[in-house]
């Protein structure tokens, strides 16, 4: 927090020096995420500034600090509700905290069968259902960005949902996450995306679930020595900015910016299963890391382990927005 008051101080000292020359400044664009930069979200944050600048002629500029250089995780909200930073791309599973906890829908295990069905939320009606419940919080919804589908790792060897009791497992702020490790047996503990590698390598948590391109470009590999390709649940981003910012920007440069919004979200998209398939292939081929595959009994097992979870959140989640999200995706690619 002191560090959010200390950014908006100087910004302010920067306003209050320079009134004659700020009308030619362009307006400026933080766009504060805690990937790398090659990541998903990383490459999409770098492609909207490309874009944005290009399509307004240098009338915006964006700054992307990537890797939780300003901030980590829920830092990074307050920042944007301040007015710090203007953009953010969290994931889905951090909006639960914020009070709207609709979003942990996405944190359900095997909501997704796959990428197909995902879109009919994240680009369907449900998806803008979901976004406007960010406004009352000072936060304006532009787009759903994907990383992908999750897997576990550990430091002992992980097959089956019993290999998981007793381990210390990082995970993300969200109740629906922590009920999906209590059903294994596990002891989640709630952690920041940046401080996860040295929990690792310190004993500090056992193990952890996230995507295989956070896994990789986060060198997490490195310090666990087993893995299960279990695509248990889905980590993506909602891409936010700070409404009163966004509904006070000129409309032409308004439109310029949600055209660039756009195509870099189809980018972003368009690259994100070739990153977590490349990510994989690059944790294998290091030898680091021995990664399995659960046998279909043990899938099996896993979805009856989670199945409870369900009911478990539904009075959390809201059982109309779970019933939303299974109806949008019925029967989709399976
Ligand atoms: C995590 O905290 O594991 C993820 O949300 C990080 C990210 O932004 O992909």
């Amino acid at each position: 927090m002191r560090k959010i008051v200390a950014a908006l101080m100087l910004a302010g000292l920067a306003m209050a020096v320079a009134p004659a020359a700020q009308a030619q400044q362009p307006i400026v664009i933080k766009f504060s995420h805690v990937t790398t930069p090659d990541t998903p979200k990383g490459k999409g944050a770098e492609k909207f500034k490309e874009l944005a600048e290009k399509y307004t002629d240098g009338k915006v500029k964006v700054e992307v600090y990537p890797n939780s250089q300003l901030y980590k995780d829920k830092e990074e909200m307050e920042a944007l509700q301040l007015g710090a930073v203007q953009m953010l791309a969290p994931s889905l599973a951090k909006f639960g905290p914020l009070g709207v906890r609709a979003f942990e829908v996405f944190d359900l295990p095997y909501i997704f069968p796959n990428r197909e069905a995902l879109r009919q939320v994240t680009e369907g009606e449900p998806g803008k259902v979901l976004l406007a419940k960010l406004e009352p919080k000072g936060i304006k919804g532009l787009a759903y960005w994907d990383n992908g589908f999750k897997i576990m790792s550990a430091n002992s060897p992980i097959h089956v949902p019993k290999d998981f009791r007793g381990l210390k497992m990082r995970i993300q702020s969200s109740k629906v996450l922590e009920a999906q490790f209590h059903a294994l047996g596990a002891l989640p503990q709630v952690m920041a995306f940046s401080e996860v590698y040295q929990a690792m390598q310190t004993g500090v948590v056992d193990g952890s679930e996230n995507t295989p391109s956070n896994m990789y470009t986060q060198k997490h590999y490195e310090v666990q020595k087993y893995g299960l390709v279990t695509r248990h649940g889905y980590l993506g981003y909602a891409v936010i900015v700070n409404k009163a910012f966004w509904d006070g920007l000129p409309a032409d440069i308004r439109a310029k910016l949600e055209k660039a919004m756009a195509e870099a979200t189809d980018y972003s998209n368009s690259i994100a299963q070739q990153e977590n398939d490349d990510a994989l292939a690059a944790m294998k081929a290091s030898g680091r890391i021995a990664l399995s595959d659960p046998t279909p009994e043990a899938t099996a097992e896993f979805r009856k382990v989670l199945e409870p979870v369900y009911a478990e959140m539904s009075g959390r989640i809201g059982q109309d927005t779970i019933d939303m999200v299974l109806k949008a995706t019925r029967g989709v690619g399976q």
